[in-house]
């Protein structure tokens, strides 16, 4: 970039998803590959990219306080980008209410981030919110440095259409990235250092594809291609949609050693009415009789889900149906949300909406049965033996933080680096994590 006002730092901010996460990286590797420099602080950098997510109002209003912000005591500001999901929906609003901001990108066009931050260098405001049918991927520089633990998006887009949620708006369609891409971008994510990856993607196991041979196969293929990286010893995927999770993959947490024994998947709601209404292609039974075949495929899997409180027309009877679904099935984590309106999505014009009020005592109800589980399974844990992969250094002197194959925070004291896989006797349990001794 050859104009004088080119920007020399960056900042990137995610919010959001996982996957979001991973665009922010591989925002990060574009910008970087233009000879910038990564700031520490966003005060600092010349180039701030905000990488919204739009899911509930909440998040979207905090583009609008970030830009604020990011203005400096004289009055500057930075060159502004947004991107991801709020730059996807709402784009033009962007360019009316924040003047500062530059360039407004979204999820499937952000390989053109670099001209488009030229372009603004240049005077411009640009926006590029098309979501061309080929890959921004195969526009991506090739990755280089990794943590311990990777993410790699091998599916985007939605083809669902729950009836609350923006993401079929703001991801487009579902699309499943090349089993070679994929399998090449894991190997380099090794290379760099990962010793585990998780697979992203909005209904991850709806990634559909082509093996090596020609064969058309699912998720559990492409997992049984990932285990065969030698230094690769863990594999994860996330999101899951109940509909998508097909025998093979189900038999796979059986027999593929580096499928961790953990599944985030989705229910939103324990009433049949409510899950109809949400364009959930699911039942609550159906959804428990999934539970028992995955179960009986891996019987120490702990499980994982979202939930919504206060759907339009949601009765106090109908609520008790989530609390239940609680009970049956003992989650180890779980995410909780209240419903929030959507523009342009269906539920949002539906009647009946639950007072604020109401949602908030549902959510505390909902959230103290979550929590409640979340402590009897990591209480459930003491005396196991298992490998945890070191993630970063504790607060103390010798204290390590890494991940338990069930998705716990573990901390323990001994001789380790980041990167290894230790094996560790869980011997206390609090609600958000476990302290681990070193075996033997
Ligand atoms: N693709 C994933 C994640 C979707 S977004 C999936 O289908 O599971 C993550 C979670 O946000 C959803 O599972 C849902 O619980 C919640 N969510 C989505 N839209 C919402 C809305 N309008 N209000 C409240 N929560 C919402
Ligand atoms: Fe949204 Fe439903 Fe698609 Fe998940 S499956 S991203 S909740 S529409
Ligand atoms: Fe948010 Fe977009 Fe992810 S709306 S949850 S950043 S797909």
């Amino acid at each position: 970039m050859a104009s004088p006002t080119s920007p020399r730092t960056f900042h990137v901010k995610s919010f959001g998803c996982q996957m979001n996460v991973y665009d922010g990286e591989r925002m990060a590797e574009l910008l970087a590959a233009q000879g910038m420099t990564p700031a520490d602080a966003r005060d600092d950098a010349d180039l701030v990219v905000l990488n919204t997510c739009h899911i509930r109002e909440k998040a979207t209003e905090k583009v609008y306080s970030d830009i604020g912000r990011l203005r400096r005591e004289d009055g500057s500001s930075p060159l502004i980008a947004v991107a991801g999901c709020v730059a996807q929906a709402e784009g033009e609003e962007i360019m009316a209410r924040a003047p500062s901001v530059r360039v407004v990108v979204g999820p499937q066009a952000y390989h053109r981030l670099p001209e488009m931050v030229a372009e603004a260098a240049a005077g411009k405001r640009a926006t590029e919110t098309d979501m061309p049918a080929e890959a921004k991927f195969a526009a991506l520089p090739r990755r280089r440095r990794s943590g311990p633990s990777a993410f790699l998006t091998v599916q985007e887009g939605c083809d669902k259409f729950c009836t609350y949620c923006v993401v079929p708006y703001t991801r487009g369609a579902e699309i499943s990235r090349p089993f070679a891409d994929l399998v090449e971008e894991a190997k380099l994510l090794v290379e760099g250092g990962a010793r585990e990856i998780t697979l992203l993607g909005q209904n991850v196991n709806a990634w559909a594809g082509e093996d090596a041979k020609g064969r058309a196969t699912g998720l559990a293929g492409l997992a049984a291609e990932l285990a065969a990286i030698p230094d690769l010893a863990r594999i994860r995927y996330t999101t899951s949609h109940p509909a998508d999770m097909d025998e093979a993959l189900i038999a796979a947490h059986g027999t593929n050693a580096k499928l961790m024994p953990f599944l985030h998947l989705p229910v939103q709601s324990g009433n049949d009415r409510v899950l109809k209404a949400m364009n959930r292609s699911h039942t609550a039974e159906s959804y428990l009789r999934l539970l028992e075949r995955v179960r009986a495929a891996r019987p120490d899997i702990a499980l994982s889900g979202d939930f919504i409180v206060g759907f339009p027309g949601e009765t106090d009877a109908e609520f008790e149906d989530t609390l239940r679904i609680v009970d049956a099935v003992g989650y180890a984590q779980a995410f909780s949300f209240k419903y929030s309106p959507r523009p342009g999505t269906p539920a949002a014009t539906m009647e009946d909406h639950v007072p604020a009020e109401v949602m908030d005592e549902r959510l505390q109800r909902l959230q103290a049965a979550l929590n409640r589980d979340q402590l009897a399974f990591n209480r459930a844990s003491v005396g196991r033996r298992c490998t945890v992969l070191v993630e970063r250094r504790g607060k103390h002197p010798g204290q390590w933080l890494g991940k338990s194959p069930w998705l716990q925070s573990v901390h323990f004291t001994g001789d380790a680096a980041i990167g290894d896989l230790v094996e560790v006797d869980l011997v206390e349990a609090g609600p958000n994590s476990l302290a681990g001794q070193p075996a033997g």
